[in-house]
């Protein structure tokens, strides 16, 4: 899109598309490109809100240029620091370098680490107000939603939540700004796995955020990335609510590794007993070939969650160790697990399964299937027991 999207009168998303970039933070697939949304309040005196990454400045300061003559820009308000929105920084206060930025004192911080600037910057407290005329903005501090500088801007008049990451997903906007104009299951989808794979980490703090923000009366939410939420802002309010407290829906993921398919046999037998138990939401995944950033997405998503690996230089094979660890670090709560796996000559895989099931406090659900070489029918048979027991503590819970 070339042309500035009015949210309401005098505040604009000038934001762009990126369908060049393969990977996000160099990790996380965008197979539908993402966008990286930036704006601007036209009042007395007038606002930007973030920029864009590196390389999006000349379509960014156009769409500037569209609204109003760019000299007579005052503040550059800084939501969040990650250089998909910082990016362009320091190109633009060499173009303008009367910009004030507003921001916090780790702003400060990260801007001088990361662009060396220094100076200019009206630290705002948690709570503290902005008028540009007509228009206020209140400042809400909500720290490692994503990144520790991290605040929303509430624009008072308008209702409109300028809430950086947060209620964010990935795809490009397509020519729709709004939720009511684009296929929003595909963003309802996409907003889940960049909660989970980038903020949910951060679950307690995410709840600090929606205690601050819960009694404002929200009308629109306009994150950084993905629709502007105004037909149902609270759908991805209550959705950010729900995943942050570990809020899970009555399904199961089966996810396994697997190099002769020996491995892979058990994990459908788990996943026929889940759908005997009348579990219809099973999804099934070889770790091998979905990528992370859809395994994390659907564990956030689902209550239960069964893990199989084959066994690979006395340990689980790789992706599945990849996962592991993931799982680790991102600290889901409130999980039912199954776990099985195969060896060829020595143990391995399952032996890590069983650590991480102790580590991860989740309820271990029975019996734990380890089968030597290629499974057969008595293996097979516990793998479809572990699936209805599994099943039988979702349906129930
Ligand atoms: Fe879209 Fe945390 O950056």
């Amino acid at each position: 899109m070339h042309e500035p999207v009015a949210l309401t009168d005098g505040v604009y998303w000038i934001g762009v598309d990126d369908r060049e970039t393969a990977l996000f933070e160099a990790l996380w697939p965008l197979p539908e490109g993402v966008s990286y949304n930036a704006y601007i309040i036209k009042d007395e005196k007038t606002a930007l809100i973030d920029t864009v990454k590196r390389g999006y400045l000349d379509d960014y300061l156009d769409k500037i240029s569209q609204v109003c003559d760019c000299q007579a820009v005052d503040y550059l308000i800084i939501n969040h620091m990650e250089p998909d929105h910082s990016g362009s920084i320091r190109q633009l206060l060499a173009l303008h370098p009367e910009l004030k930025i507003v921001g916090n004192k780790k702003t400060t911080e990260l801007l001088a680490g990361y662009y060396g600037v220094t100076g200019n910057v009206i630290e705002v407290a948690d709570g503290e107000e902005l008028s540009l005329g007509k228009r206020c903005f209140k400042f809400f501090h909500t720290p490692m939603v994503h990144w520790p500088e991290t605040m929303m801007s509430f624009e008072q008049q308008s209702g409109i939540l300028f809430s950086g990451d947060a209620f964010g997903g990935f795809g490009a906007l397509d020519g729709g700004v709004f939720d009511d104009e684009v296929d929003v299951s595909l963003f309802e989808s996409e907003t889940l796995r960049y909660f989970s794979n980038i903020v949910g980490k951060f679950s307690p703090m995410v709840q600090n955020a929606l205690a601050k923000l819960k009694d404002l009366e929200i009308k629109s939410i306009a994150s950084t990335h993905g629709p502007v939420w105004r037909s149902d802002p609270k759908y991805v309010f209550n959705a950010y609510d729900r995943w942050s407290r570990h809020v899970t829906e009555p399904g199961a993921v089966v996810i396994y590794g697997s190099m002769y398919a020996n491995t892979q046999r058990m994990a459908e037998a788990v996943a026929r007993g889940l759908a005997l138990a009348g579990v219809k939401q099973v999804k099934v995944h070889n770790s091998a070939v979905t990528h992370i950033s859809y395994l994390l997405s659907d564990i956030w998503r689902y209550r239960g969650l069964a893990l199989g690996s084959c066994t690979y230089d006395v340990q689980l094979f790789p992706p599945m160790r990849h996962l592991v660890q993931m799982l680790k670090s991102k600290q889901m709560k409130g999980r039912n697990l199954g776990i099985f796996g195969s060896y060829g000559w020595s143990g391995g895989a399952v032996k890590e399964l069983k650590e991480f099931s102790e580590l991860s406090g989740w309820e271990l659900v029975e019996p734990v299937v380890e089968t030597r070489c290629a499974p057969g029918r008595d293996a097979l048979g516990m793998c479809l027991e572990l699936g209805e027991k599994l099943g039988r503590v979702i349906t129930k819970g």
